[in-house]
């Protein structure tokens, strides 16, 4: 048996065991009186009865141990030509002072705190003072617009609302206070206190009352310890799309989160404390919540804290820079990156200016790794390049080259083979369990292990429907794909309405929702189509309601502002094309999926349930006049 076969099949079978064999890495109050609480499926519980703080594990303890002079952060960021190293001691400090804020504002354990800010390390440090507080906190992407803000308000509830006064986009400055402002404007609930950190080239305007200044709240506070929380008590919410306008909040619980975190930076990433590790992603994504600021620091590595794009600011050797200059050993991003500096600089010559002697590996995620930019991000680094795949929902890998347990040799196309703890199947539509190079619907045998979602906030029976209801015994992944014979896991893409628009999940349903509102759509279709840079672009077919003859020119633009202001500019929503009718099933469904098929040069199956198959040639004559297929 390989050494990954050992850890894998003993996590499998021998699951409390394993799991409490890690927990070792983490400090308890008190420890658990069972590992795996399995009494209520599909609804599981690690580390039951056990208390813990994150906060006192990503920071206070690693002060303890010596490692306070430390960096934490390193805090990077082209746009505003600063770099700022906050060691632990300085982290400790900072965090206790802002959860001594957000107490003198009422924040208590089990309070919700909305978080929407750009990537600065107060957002880290607002995160991790919710967590000191066992508050739970929810953290808003900056792409989303007012709207989308207004939606995650109301459903989050939160007490309080910590923001910045804006953010430096590429070359443009955005400002973030008005869109806040404008969310409170839509959303039913208001939060007591909205706390603004004024950043230095733009000023936000303070509503009386409701708005304090960071810095005179933390000039005049004093810090606060950690509170101990259950490990099953809730340490984040984080809303990621689903198939329709509402998006899921996703639900994480403190114990088993950082038990796997913990466990995976060491067995996944091959990092340990001390090291430099770099997640170049944002904050408000679940790979900047697991690996921008809790894997890192739960582990006791220097996280890299990058506000800036992977090309522009200034060139293509952006990330090269970072690396060398901070002595990066690993660098975790989305292969969108990589294609926009393939782009800017096929040959790669900005990367021959720096010395990346401390690099070690490139691990990758967020969407499908295609086998051009693999080998040539391989090619270029010269070193191994991991792609591993997971989720929102999963909160860190699925299916990964193990690097810390055993690196196996890479089949391009495929993130390699299913990580310790997750049990991955394939199976059919009716829940027959495929073979293997057979395709399917990829799920996960229950028990999920520690540190995947645990519900969704306030939804027990959505989390059910959406995940648990289809195969019973499985959590739905929604991803569809295959296993070969050697156990290597190729994931094909999404079988729902979900894209992945530069690693950045958008729900196609939520921008249907908006583009037939628009007072002259009858009705419309929006899917995901092949974008070379991107990954994945929204189209959107339309039907203009009789008697409407406006330039469709015109309508076009209407739609593109509609969705950037209330979904976000995040969503890309650029191209629509009009049509006469969309095809359909005999019941009404629309066949998005058929109609996705043929915009991307896929084969289809005719549905033998279309009402009428002519349709079909309309809308290939439509998409050619598109560009598409590419
Ligand atoms: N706040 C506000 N607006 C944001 C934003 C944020 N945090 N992030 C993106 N936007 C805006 C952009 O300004 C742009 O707006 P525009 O249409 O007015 O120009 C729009 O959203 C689209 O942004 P993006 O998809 O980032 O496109 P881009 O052309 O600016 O950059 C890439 C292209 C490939 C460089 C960029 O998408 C990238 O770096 N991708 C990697 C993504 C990544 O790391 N994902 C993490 C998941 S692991
Ligand atoms: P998110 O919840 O934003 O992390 O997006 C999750 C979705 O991104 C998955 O369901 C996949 O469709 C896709 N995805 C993430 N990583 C990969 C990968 N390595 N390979 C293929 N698809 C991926």
């Amino acid at each position: 048996m390989t050494k990954y076969e050992e850890v894998f099949q003993k996590s499998l079978k021998q699951p409390e065991i394993f799991w409490a064999e890690a927990a070792e890495g983490i400090s308890w109050y008190k420890k658990w009186d069972r590992v795996l609480d399995d009494d209520n499926p599909p609804f599981y519980r690690w580390f039951e009865g056990a208390e813990m703080n994150t906060c006192y594990n990503a920071l206070d303890r690693h002060v303890e141990n010596g490692r306070g002079d430390q960096s934490a952060i390193i805090y990077d960021s082209p746009v505003t030509d600063t770099i700022q190293i906050i060691t632990y001691n300085q982290l400790r400090d900072k965090v206790a002072v802002f959860a001594g804020v957000l107490q003198a504002q009422g924040v208590v354990k089990g309070d919700t705190v909305i978080i929407y800010m750009p990537m600065i390390p107060e957002a880290a440090v607002a995160m991790l003072a919710c967590a000191r507080l066992g508050a739970i906190h929810s953290v808003v992407f900056g792409g989303f617009a007012a709207h989308e803000l207004a939606i995650r308000v109301d459903h989050a509830q939160p007490k309080v609302i910590v923001t910045a006064s804006g953010a430096i986009e590429g070359g443009k400055i955005l400002a973030y206070k008005p869109l806040v402002d404008k969310a409170l404007d839509m959303a039913d609930h208001q939060p007591q206190k909205c706390i603004v950190f004024q950043r230095f080239f733009v000023t936000a305007e303070l509503q009386e009352g409701r708005d304090l200044d960071w810095q005179q709240e933390v000039d005049r506070t004093a810090p606060v310890d950690c509170v101990p929380v259950k490990a099953t008590d809730p340490l984040y919410i984080l809303y990621t799309s689903g198939t329709t306008g509402m998006p899921k909040g996703v639900m994480r619980d403190n114990g088993g989160h950082a038990v796997a975190l913990h466990w995976s930076m060491k067995n996944v990433y091959n990092v340990d404390a001390g090291d430099v590790f770099w997640s170049a992603s944002d904050v408000g994504w679940v790979v900047g919540h697991s690996y921008i600021v809790y894997g890192p620091l739960l582990r006791g590595c220097t996280s890299v804290f990058y506000e800036g794009k992977p090309i522009g600011t200034p060139d293509p050797g952006a990330f090269w820079r970072v690396i060398s200059q901070h002595g990066v050993k690993v660098l975790f991003t989305a292969p969108t990156a990589f294609r926009a500096i393939k782009k800017e600089d096929p040959d790669g010559q900005y990367c021959k200016k720096y010395d990346l002697s401390s690099f070690e590996a490139l691990y990758l995620a967020g969407e499908r790794l295609d086998p051009d930019t693999y080998h040539w991000a391989g090619d270029l680094l010269k070193c191994p390049v991991i792609d591993h795949w997971w989720q929102t929902e999963t909160g860190w890998a699925i299916v990964a080259n193990c690097r810390g347990i055993e690196q196996f040799s890479v089949k391009p196309g495929s993130p390699t083979k299913a990580v310790p703890g997750y049990d991955v199947r394939i199976l059919d539509e009716h829940g027959k369990e495929l073979g293997p190079n057979e395709e399917g619907n990829v799920v996960i045998k229950l028990p999920l292990p520690p540190g995947t979602l645990a519900s969704l906030w306030r939804d027990d029976e959505k989390f059910i429907k959406s995940y648990m209801s289809n195969f019973q015994g499985y959590y739905e992944t929604s991803d569809g794909g295959y296993i070969d014979e050697d156990g290597y896991v190729f994931v094909m893409g999404r079988m729902d309405d979900v894209i992945n628009i530069a690693g950045h999940r958008l729900s196609t349903g939520a921008m249907e929702e908006v583009v037939s509102n628009h007072s002259d759509v009858a009705e419309c279709a929006v899917f995901g189509t092949h974008d070379q840079l991107k990954g994945e672009i929204p189209v959107g077919l339309i039907v203009l309601k009789s008697g409407v003859n406006r330039d469709f020119e015109e309508v076009k633009k209407e739609l593109v502002q509609m969705v950037r202001e209330q979904i976000g500019p995040i969503a890309c929503y650029r191209e629509s094309a009009l049509t006469a009718r969309l095809p359909k099933t005999r019941s009404g469904k629309i066949l998005r999926g058929t109609m996705r098929s043929i915009a991307n040069g896929k084969e289809y199956r005719m549905p033998s349930t279309i009402d009428d198959p002519a349709i079909l040639d309309e809308i290939k004559e439509v998409l050619s006049g598109m560009g598409l297929p590419k």
